[in-house]
């Protein structure tokens, strides 16, 4: 069966709770779940993985070279400052997704640039919890086309 990781950084662990007027109620299980069903219905399996850590983050990010068919990735707050991240994606040959719950580039200006967008092929935000199901959507319809 076909995989895709789904990576979630700092201070998504807190979602439901934290700052719901920007991020909603939906908790990061809830999130997880609704992936788990959309990627069931379509006969793929994921990892559902969050860390804190900018360095666990690129360690799954390696990872993924071995046996998977697509990434997304949520680098939250890592999205506006990692470089290391952004280079870690470029190691991947597999599509991936850059997602985000809110919009950033309507938030505050330090939240406008991403070091992620150039590497991946496809980019949802301010969608909420939907961002990630649009996410695996588009990665599922472009590893058919591979
Ligand atoms: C976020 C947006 C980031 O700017 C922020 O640092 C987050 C969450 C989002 O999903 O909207 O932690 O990635």
């Amino acid at each position: 069966m076909p995989s895709i990781m789904i990576l979630n950084g700092p201070n998504l662990n807190c979602l439901g709770t934290r700052e719901p007027h920007i991020y909603g109620t939906t908790t990061l299980g809830d999130i997880e779940k609704m992936c788990r069903d959309k990627a069931r219905a379509n006969n793929y399996t994921i990892k559902f993985y969050q860390s804190n850590h900018e360095g666990q983050l690129i360690d799954w990010i390696q990872s993924a070279r071995n046996g998977y068919d697509g990434l997304i990735i949520n680098a939250a707050a890592y999205t506006h400052t990692s470089i290391a991240i952004h280079d870690a994606l470029k190691l991947l040959s597999i599509p991936i997704a850059e997602v985000h719950l809110s919009d950033p580039k309507a938030r505050e200006e330090f939240r406008h640039h991403s070091f992620i967008e150039s590497v991946a092929q496809f980019h949802f935000a301010g969608h909420g919890a939907q961002s990630y199901i649009m996410a695996i959507e588009a990665i599922i319809s472009v590893i058919k086309t591979l």
